[in-house]
């Protein structure tokens, strides 16, 4: 966290950066018409921080933001910009803002492109503060992200249909749900959809318990059954854990893998407002002359949080609700 001098703040910059996730329009949205209200001109860079390399932006007025608060994806599109690993891309781009007159930016995204905006303060004292969005939630110093309720109800969505079906022919079903480093969306639709069992990045696959489960399921009448499975560092890998079952346990699983479906759509009621009062409290921060921090939520009030703390991961840690998701499932 550190402080500048924002007594002569007029221009802010804003732009989306890696995976995109719904509710990002509406954070842009706001912070937008936030920043026109508080007599601020707002710029949106494309593409995350390429836009900042290549100089690509514009000037966003009150009416570019109309009509996008329930759209899904991102306006100003997104994307992951592995150059700017390099000091000198950063270098660039700090110039690059500072010959366009942008006085500080507005990052929305995770825990990578925190760690670039942290740099982009330290190296060349351009000041940024995050606001995040990513489907996983898995940004240190917030309770949420913006994205994560809509990512888990459009799972939530597709487990029940899958339900009705797997029901109907008494069938094992693996749904692989994202996260790649982490297990809160696998977690929560789990619990939210009866899953007997859910395997994440945070804990080694059992998969003897796993089987145990479901035949002790079985044993008590069970005629159909859902395991839920983060993709993990390999998208695809539900294949896998259907095959190992059937080598150990002769049961034949049908998979379903969710991928990419679950980061478009309409943002949920609650991803509209977390992102609408994060946009907004990016720029209060700003106007304040705080940057280097990351808007976040914490026991349902709105803080701003070291950038530093938000450049590390936040794993999934709650083996309880695990455990009541298998007591449910008996
Ligand atoms: O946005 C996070 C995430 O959805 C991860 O859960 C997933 O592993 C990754 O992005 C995939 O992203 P992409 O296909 O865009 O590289």
């Amino acid at each position: 966290m550190d402080t500048f001098d924002s007594t002569s703040l007029k221009k802010i910059g804003i732009f989306s950066s890696g995976g995109d996730a719904p509710g990002m329009n509406a954070a842009i949205r706001s912070a937008v018409r936030t920043g026109i209200f508080r007599g601020k001109e707002v710029y949106g860079f494309f593409q995350g921080y390429t836009g900042l390399l290549n100089n690509h932006y514009e000037r966003l007025e009150l009416r570019s933001v109309a009509n996008i608060l329930q759209r899904g994806g991102t306006i100003l599109k997104s994307g992951r910009c592995p150059e700017f690993l390099k000091p000198e891309a950063r270098k660039k781009a700090a110039d690059n803002i500072r010959a366009a007159g942008i006085d500080a930016l507005i990052c929305i995204g995770g825990d990578g492109s925190f760690q670039a905006a942290h740099l982009l303060w330290t190296e060349h004292k351009i000041p940024v503060v995050g606001i995040p969005g990513t489907i996983d939630n898995d940004v240190n110093g917030t309770d949420v992200t913006v994205g994560f309720d809509t990512a888990v109800n459009t799972a939530l969505d597709a487990i029940d249909r899958i339900r009705d079906t797997a029901a109907s022919h008494d069938r094992l079903f693996i749904i692989e749900v994202m996260g790649r480093d982490s297990g809160f969306i696998a977690a929560h639709v789990g619990l939210a959809g009866g899953a007997e069992e859910v395997f994440i990045p945070e804990t080694l696959t059992q998969l003897d318990q796993a089987i145990d489960h479901i035949r002790r399921g079985i044993q008590r009448g069970k005629t159909s059954s859902i395991l839920i499975a983060a993709e993990g560092q390999k998208p695809g890998r539900a294949y896998d854990l259907a095959e190992a079952i059937r080598k150990k346990a002769g049961f034949e699983a049908k998979v379903c893998i969710l991928g990419h479906v679950q980061r478009g759509g309409a943002p949920s009621a609650n991803d509209r407002i977390l992102a609408s009062r994060m946009g907004a409290a990016a720029i209060d921060v700003l106007i304040q002359g705080q940057c280097d921090v990351m808007i976040g939520v914490q026991s349902n009030k709105y803080v701003a949080v070291d950038m530093k703390l938000c450049t590390q991961k936040k794993a999934f840690t709650d083996m309880d609700m695990l455990h009541l998701t298998k007591v449910l499932a008996q």
